[in-house]
């Protein structure tokens, strides 16, 4: 193929560093890695991102300055298994940085769609797997569902440096049933994608098919429908109340850049809030940086099930194109994603990013005894949302953003329980339907916050609230007090939660004050709930180490970005977090990254089969201090003319 050297550098500048990779800089990136011989006809693309610009690069830019455009791409040989990291400048047409993976250290590039197909022909081709399908009376194989599983890391011998998935299978009773319904158990297949063969098959078990049909979207097995529910119909007949400029939003005090990207998904850059007549940074950029789904069933057929959805399968490569009306309800503003597709052209996702506002109940209300003011105001909140579809499950991504500072992310879990057949002791599951199992399992999500409270130097205090002991100070016993200690140090900085003392964790600025005199300053309140629950010696806690803990504060460094690291599929682990704070740099006072963990331990019920009711976690950032007084006083009264009441 020839190639034309003027469509490499054609590629428009973007008007700033975070703008999103487009779709023209996407075909301009493989143009100039085909020009430079990166490209065979076996090279996939595991990953082709925007590079972004450090921060001190983004900050020091002024519209107009020029901008090194840059991507990075891992590129996959699927005949050899070689893989290469490349970074590229589409700028100056030209490769930086090409580094070949060390299977045996870096582990495996992220999954490849083509490659949950691939697994398909491979297990079906396989005698031995066929055997385990006829010892259980199965047949038909166009009825069998192989599910292909990131492989994780144990060690096991003849695995080294091997690019593996692992392999349950399902089964339909036709075309249009829900495989979940009948997992086929006992047996797994392992397979190397690059040699195309089961490299083991573990048959440990005759366990029966469970039957029973789960098709929630079958009229015939849900049953009638109900007609008893009128239609809510939201309108904002004057419009909405942000505005848009390219990727730039403006919602009453707040401002942000929309990014995304095929592992994270959606991010939000340079938050700020308008105050005073300036926008007084917070978030510098927020992202889910990792998630893993740990199951706990120790047995031969599911011990390694661990799922690592962004780094291993991407999440921003499984997002959702989404529905107005059913998604998303109102006056919806979408944003479209451009990914690169496994062959490194672009594909475009539309309507991917959900944008609108939401009533959300009273913001504040008072009748006073005294004056007899009767005043309410109404809060509102911008959302802005992703869904994503990773095998069974689907995950929604919502960040709010409320009039009065606050920041929550909420993570809704639904779609299907990944089910086994149910064992007789029950120890390890939960039985969902007539011979059904589910096991026990944690969602644990990993929050990037590269915070920028009023500045880029800031220290973190973990607040407790702790009883005061009976004494001189305290004779009558009811004082208690909050305790504030100063996080100086990175090792120091990874903390567990503690509900019982209500601990939370206060990002503040020592150069700037409030006119009390603090330091001002947000506050991120964390659910506190169980971290990985897997033991410390475990392969997991050893790859998943950030989700041991609820806390970690890191020193600002561009190159440390994802929490189990660049690499995560089939990596042994100690990357990313725990290896960083080993160098123990000070964050007192300093440009800090903090990395919150947070998410459910799913111990699976009946209400959650055929189709899982949304499950929700997340976290929220208050502001502490950050503003002098309620920043929304200047909220007007509402007036709904559309709104009416009965009854009383
Ligand atoms: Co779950």
């Amino acid at each position: 193929m020839s190639i034309d050297e003027r469509k490499i550098v054609a590629v428009s500048a973007p008007a700033h560093p975070l703008a999103r990779l487009t779709a023209q800089e996407i075909t301009a990136a493989r143009a100039l890695f085909e020009r430079e011989g990166l490209i065979v006809e076996s090279t996939r693309f595991p990953l082709l991102a925007l590079e972004e610009p450090s921060k001190t690069e983004v900050l020091a830019f002024s519209p107009g300055d020029p901008v090194d455009r840059r991507v990075r791409a891992v590129l996959l040989d699927i005949a050899t298994g070689r893989a290469h990291n490349v970074v590229a400048s589409l700028t100056q047409a030209s490769i930086q940085e090409v580094r070949e993976l060390d299977p045996l250290v870096d582990g495996q590039p992220p999954i490849l769609l083509e490659e949950f197909i691939a697994v398909d022909d491979i297990v079906k081709a396989d005698e031995g797997w066929r055997h385990a399908m006829r010892r259980r009376g199965i047949t038909d194989l166009d009825l069998v569902c192989p599910c292909p599983l990131s492989a994780g890391a144990f060690d096991i011998p003849g695995e080294e440096g091997r690019r593996l998935l692992r392999v349950l299978s399902f089964l339909q009773h036709r075309p249009s049933d829900h495989p979940w319904a009948h997992p086929i158990d006992g047996v797994v297949a392992y397979v190397d994608l690059i040699s195309r063969e089961v490299v083991e098959l573990i048959d440990a078990a005759l366990l029966p098919v469970p039957e029973e049909e789960g098709n929630f979207d079958d009229p015939d097995y849900v049953g009638p429908q109900r007609s008893t529910l009128k239609p809510i119909e939201i309108s904002q007949p004057e419009g909405v109340s942000f505005e848009v400029d390219g990727d730039v939003v403006r919602w009453q005090n707040w401002a942000f850049r929309v990014g995304f990207e095929p592992r994270e998904g959606l991010v939000l850059h340079q938050l700020t809030f308008r105050d005073g007549g300036r926008d007084r940074p917070v978030i510098y950029r927020a992202s889910v940086a990792e998630m893993v789904v740990p199951y706990a069933d120790p047995g031969p057929v599911r011990f390694w099930q661990n799922y690592f959805d962004a780094g291993e399968y991407l999440l921003g490569q499984q997002v959702n194109s989404l529905r107005l009306g059913c998604d998303c309800v109102g006056e919806i503003y979408y944003f479209d994603a451009v990914l690169a597709d496994g062959d490194g052209h672009p594909r475009n996702v539309p309507q991917a990013i959900c944008m609108h506002e939401e009533d959300v109940g009273v913001l504040w209300k008072h009748t006073d005894l005294f004056t007899q003011s009767e005043e309410t105001r109404r809060q509102r909140r911008l959302v802005i949302s992703f869904f994503v579809t990773v095998g069974n499950y689907d995950y929604g991504f919502y960040w709010y953003l409320y009039l009065d500072g606050k920041i929550e992310l909420e993570v809704k879990s639904t779609g299907v329980l990944f089910t086994s057949a149910h064992a007789a002791d029950g120890k390890w599951g939960t039985q969902v339907a007539p011979g059904l199992g589910a096991p026990l399992h944690q969602h644990l999500f990993n929050v990037r916050l590269d915070m920028m409270v009023d500045g880029l130097t800031n220290a973190v205090d973990e607040l407790d609230l702790r009883r005061v002991p009976v004494g001189p100070d305290n004779p009558y016993g009811n004082a208690f007090a909050q305790t504030q200690t100063r996080l100086t140090s990175e090792l120091e900085g990874s903390r567990v939660a503690d509900p019982g003392v209500g601990r939370t964790w206060r990002v503040s600025n020592p150069e700037q004050l409030n006119r009390v005199g603090s330091p001002v300053a947000y506050v991120l309140r964390p659910q506190g709930l169980p971290t990985l629950l897997a033991d410390d010696s475990s392969s997991i806690a050893r790859r998943a180490a950030f989700a041991t803990r609820h806390l970690w504060v890191t020193r600002y460094d561009p190159t440390q970005r994802y929490p189990a690291g660049d690499f995560v599929n089939q990596n042994p682990g100690g990357n990313g977090l725990p290896a960083w704070v080993t160098a123990d740099r000070g964050i007192d006072g300093e440009d800090l990254v903090v990395w919150h963990t947070f998410g459910v331990t799913h111990v699976p019920r009946p209400e959650d089969w055929p189709v899982m009711p949304v499950d929700s976690c997340g976290f929220t950032l208050l502001p502490q201090g950050f503003f002098d007084r309620n920043p929304t006083l200047d909220v007007a009264p509402s007036s709904s003319p559309h709104c009416r009441g009965s009854g009383g």
